[in-house]
């Protein structure tokens, strides 16, 4: 996403709902030796704080309400992350409930020195938008175009399903 896409999206407003593309969130930040342990791998935490961060701001910028972290369904890390490395959590909303809301982050990490980049894990969050008594409140449906956002609902739908059985 360029920053000129990202601008533009404060301009596209859907009444019916918003789509996918209206709320995408990346976020970056350079690893430090406190994010990590003494061999310099990164915490997992302080993987899932950014993945949280971003998820959250994703999540906020679909409802334009309060949200709050209710699940973490998975979090996969698949490749380690080192400090010095540029982490990067792209997040998208994949589902919409009334007042839930469940992100997809992508977490890539990039060797600042030598440029390579690893997918260093996923995870799919669930947060609950809500109004200012901290009670749930209706956030707008969600909008697919693209097969693949329809591939990522309805992969959605399947956790959804596992997690009520
Ligand atoms: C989020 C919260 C307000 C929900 O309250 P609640 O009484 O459970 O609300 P409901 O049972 O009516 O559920 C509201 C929605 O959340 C969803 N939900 C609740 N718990 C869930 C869970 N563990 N996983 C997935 N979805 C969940 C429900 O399915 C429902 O979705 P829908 O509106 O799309 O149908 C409440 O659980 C809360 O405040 N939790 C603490 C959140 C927090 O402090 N997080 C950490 C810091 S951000």
């Amino acid at each position: 996403m360029t920053a000129d896409q990202d601008a533009s999206n404060s301009a596209q407003v859907t009444p019916q709902g918003k789509t996918v593309d209206e709320s995408r969130v990346v976020m970056g930040r350079i690893m430090q030796p406190p994010d990590a342990n003494s061999w310099g791998n990164v915490h997992g935490g302080a993987i899932m704080y950014l993945v949280d961060e971003a998820g959250g701001a994703a999540a906020i910028r679909h409802s334009r309400r309060r949200c709050v972290t209710v699940e973490m369904d998975s979090m996969v890390f698949k490749q380690p992350v080192y400090i010095g490395d540029l982490l990067t959590v792209y997040a998208c909303v994949t589902w919409v409930g009334k007042s839930s809301i469940e992100v997809e982050a992508q977490i890539v990490a990039e060797n600042m020195r030598t440029g390579e980049v690893r997918q260093a894990g996923k995870s799919h969050i669930i947060y609950v938008a809500i109004d200012d008594e901290g009670h749930p409140t209706a956030a707008p449906p969600l909008i697919l175009q693209h097969d693949e956002e329809r591939e990522r609902w309805n992969a959605a739908e399947e956790r959804r399903a596992r997690r009520h059985s």
